[in-house]
């Protein structure tokens, strides 16, 4: 990884079509992922959100996941792949405080 920015958001391709002739992160087991990474970053206490998208723009390498700001991707993920992910990301991000809010419990503080 180039890029030493601290990235706060990891995106996640939960897109799925319809079209099984084409490829799509969901079809490829992305929503299991999320799951996984989710839970594993809140029990963690992981200093990162994440966040569900429609297409990272790489398909036919899915499921994606891509690091924000800073732009890394991981591809071809694997749920076998989401323990070494959640290192990955707390030695990039480092650690919420333990009596910090859940980034979605931030967001929705941040709601009018
Ligand atoms: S469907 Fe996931 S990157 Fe396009």
């Amino acid at each position: 990884m180039k890029n030493k920015e601290k990235p706060n958001t990891l995106l996640v391709c939960v897109n799925r079509r319809l079209d099984q002739g084409m490829a799509s992160c969901a079809n490829r087991g992305s929503e299991e992922i999320a799951q996984a990474l989710e839970r594993g970053i809140s029990e963690r206490h992981i200093d990162i959100t994440l966040e569900p998208i429609c297409c990272l723009g790489h398909c036919s390498e899915g499921p994606n996941l891509r690091l924000a700001p800073g732009g890394s991707f991981f591809h071809d993920t694997t749920l076998d792949e989401v323990p070494n992910i959640l290192d990955i990301l707390e030695t990039r991000c480092g650690l919420r405080s333990k009596t910090d809010p859940i980034p979605s419990e931030k967001r929705s503080s941040n709601k009018v």
